[in-house]
């Protein structure tokens, strides 16, 4: 299992290092080969030490240049850091980040050699439209992504379920990454309202090989309660 952490505006650089600290020290004393990942907000990314990835929640297309306030390659690779968030709902929908800006990031970054964590999800009234709507609107976020990259994972998050507590059913999930799979073959999170309470059902559902994390990954122990709940 992958479990991805995303922080999203939250934490700051004093308190990521110290989650980072207890992270690196509970992941020490937790066995299995399962893969931590977290995405701190930029202004705390850093070279930390522990069994975890440490990735951008996002970044500019760009190795470094005139373009003011973005992060480039040379920001990331100061500390090391070779994994990116690319597609989130949150940028998608509020930033405005369209289909072919998201594609343009995702090419760059996959030159760049990245590894590229890449976020679908439909909104709900698409959802409310039916399975064909939602499956119509998902492949159209592929639109552009290579998806047979090789260091790619994609994260199906249905945006009426991010933040809102209320998780999308087993049954749903189950039948979107089933679509999804026979679609992309790369590993396939899913997010929104993953929490210790439901972490289990989410995790037992074939095809759902992680989750991306968001309100219950800001605590560490949270976030351990559920890599250690997770998949056996
Ligand atoms: P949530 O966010 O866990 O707070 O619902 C998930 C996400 O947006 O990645």
């Amino acid at each position: 299992m992958i479990y991805a952490a995303n922080f999203k505006m939250n934490h700051t650089r004093n308190s990521t290092a110290d989650y980072m600290e207890k992270l690196a020290k509970r992941m020490s004393e937790k066995s299995g080969g399962d893969r931590v990942m977290v995405f701190p907000p930029a202004t705390a990314l850093d070279s930390y030490t522990g069994d975890f990835t440490i990735g951008a929640q996002n970044a500019y297309p760009a190795v470094s240049g005139a373009y003011t306030g973005e992060t480039g390659v040379l920001q990331l690779e100061e500390f090391g850091i070779k994994t990116l968030l690319i597609g989130h709902s949150e940028r998608r929908e509020i930033m405005g980040e369209s289909q072919e800006a998201v594609a343009e990031k995702f090419q760059f970054f996959c030159s760049e050699g990245f590894e590229i964590v890449y976020c679908i999800g439909e909104p709900l009234e698409v959802r409310e439209q039916g399975e064909e709507a939602v499956t119509a609107y998902l492949l159209a976020q592929f639109e552009g992504i290579d998806t047979r990259y090789k260091k790619l994972t994609v994260a199906y998050e249905p945006i009426w379920a991010i933040g809102t507590g209320r998780s999308a059913t087993v049954e749903e999930i189950s039948r979107t990454h089933k679509m999804l799979k026979s679609h992309v073959k790369c590993a396939l999170l899913y997010g929104g309202s993953v929490k210790p309470e439901n972490i289990q059902e989410i995790a037992a559902v074939d095809g759902v090989d992680g989750v991306l994390v968001g309100g219950a990954s800001l605590e560490v122990e949270s976030f351990m309660a559920l890599v250690t709940a997770g998949k056996v």
